[in-house]
């Protein structure tokens, strides 16, 4: 079946190249090694689905041993602006008591998401220490201070994708993150 989008691919301008992007992920592996001990376990806790490309390619650059866990939330539904309403779908976790923990997001947007998490973790779960990373990070549309302590790149209020970011569902899969113009 042929699947019938207002948006093609062929109209997307490239935002962030798949080296660029490699290569940012490399840096912030990097700063991520320098913050947690080799050989003590840190919990990688993926906000899905956008996230799950950025978070797969930046885990096998880490050195300590890593357990790999996933959230869903939903707050998009089908529009391209943010809802606000942070819905949890599934956040089964194992416990997190006294552990080092690392969230990772696609895009931090208006930060309700990320503050929904963060607070999450830290009154369900009381880690040891925890941190916050996003691939991107649209800060001219915040409306919820975030602490972020890794972060690939400042993008425009533009919306993305590629790179596990989505379209209604599509574009995932690209190895880079573009836009479409308006
Ligand atoms: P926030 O709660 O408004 O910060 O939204 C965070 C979530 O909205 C992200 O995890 C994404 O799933 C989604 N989102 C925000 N901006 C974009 C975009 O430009 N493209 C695709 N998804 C986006």
């Amino acid at each position: 079946m042929q699947v019938i989008l207002d948006k093609n691919e062929s109209e997307l301008l490239e935002l962030f190249s798949e080296e660029a992007i490699q290569n940012r992920i490399r840096e912030l592996a990097k700063e991520i090694n320098n913050t947690f001990p080799k050989n003590e376990e840190l919990v990688v806790i993926a906000v899905l689905a956008g996230s799950i490309l950025f978070a797969s390619d930046l885990i096998k650059r880490l050195h300590m041993p890593i357990q790999f866990e996933f959230v869903r939330l939903s707050s998009y539904g089908h529009d391209q602006k943010s809802s606000g309403n942070v819905k949890p779908v599934d956040l089964t976790l194992p416990s997190l008591e006294g552990k080092n923990v690392l969230i990772v997001e696609d895009i931090v947007d208006t930060g309700h998401t990320a503050n929904f998490m963060i607070d999450y973790i830290k009154l369900q779960h009381k880690p040891e220490n925890i941190k916050f990373a996003t691939l991107l990070d649209k800060v001219c549309a915040r409306q919820k201070h975030v602490d972020i302590n890794y972060r690939g790149f400042e993008v425009d209020d533009k919306f993305v994708v590629g790179y596990g970011l989505d379209y209604l569902g599509y574009y995932r899969n690209l190895p880079y993150i573009g836009y479409f113009p308006q």
